[in-house]
């Protein structure tokens, strides 16, 4: 398949939407209260885990349709800079799929069961397991972590290209 030299409207449909809700997705994380042993999950923690399924279905759609529709780095790019950007891509990809899935985990070993924004069952491994569940919550952290280092590594070199290099990068995703 050959690659295209830029991003389609439905690639940037999908970047720039998962980005708006990562956004939102932090703010409730962190605004919402911490969760302590026996607790069900209140309004808050409906709509984080639901935010969160959503990101989840949108990162691998999204990750699908990049299979389908490759695009190739810009060609003026020096070579390291075509590789890092390839590899923080794909890291980035990598990282929402880790945080979404060890945030379904912890939900899942509380052993709570969950609807989608109130209106459906979310479908939820349902088997209480604290130790397991103290665990993945260890590691849900660690990876929204990871994941904000990466995304921060991302935007800082975004703004390179605006500001230092001034080339046409940015608008790659944009216009
Ligand atoms: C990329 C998507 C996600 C991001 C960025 C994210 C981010 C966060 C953040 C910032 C917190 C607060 C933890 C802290 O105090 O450090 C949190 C907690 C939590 N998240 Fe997520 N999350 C995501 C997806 C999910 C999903 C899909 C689920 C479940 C299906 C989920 C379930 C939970 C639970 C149960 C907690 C509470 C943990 C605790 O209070 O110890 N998260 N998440
Ligand atoms: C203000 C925030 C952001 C800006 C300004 C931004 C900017 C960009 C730009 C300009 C590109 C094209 C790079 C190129 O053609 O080489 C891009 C690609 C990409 N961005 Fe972002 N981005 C932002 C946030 C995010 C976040 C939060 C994620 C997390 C998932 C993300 C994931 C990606 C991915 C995976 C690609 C590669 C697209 C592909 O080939 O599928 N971006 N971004």
């Amino acid at each position: 398949m050959t690659a295209r030299l830029q991003y389609g409207p439905t690639a940037k449909v999908f970047h720039w939407l998962i980005v708006a809700l990562l956004l939102v997705q932090y703010s409730i994380g962190w605004l919402m209260p911490d969760i302590h042993r026996g607790d069900k999950p209140g309004t808050a923690m409906t709509f984080h885990v639901s935010v969160g399924l959503t990101v989840l279905v949108l990162i691998v759609l999204r990750f699908a349709w990049r299979l389908g529709h490759p695009v190739s780095p810009e060609s003026s790019l020096p070579t390291w800079q075509r590789l890092s950007s390839e590899a923080v891509h794909w890291l980035l990809y990598a990282l929402v799929l880790a945080t979404t899935f060890t945030g379904w985990l912890f939900a899942s070993f509380r052993g709570w069961s969950m609807s989608y924004f109130f209106l459906a069952p979310m479908p939820m491994l349902a088997s209480d397991d604290a130790a397991a569940g103290k665990a993945i919550d260890g590691l849900h952290q660690a990876m929204e972590w990871a994941l904000l280092v990466v995304i921060g590594i991302h935007i800082a070199a975004a703004l390179m290209h605006v500001f230092v290099y001034r080339d046409r990068i940015m608008q790659r995703m944009l216009a």
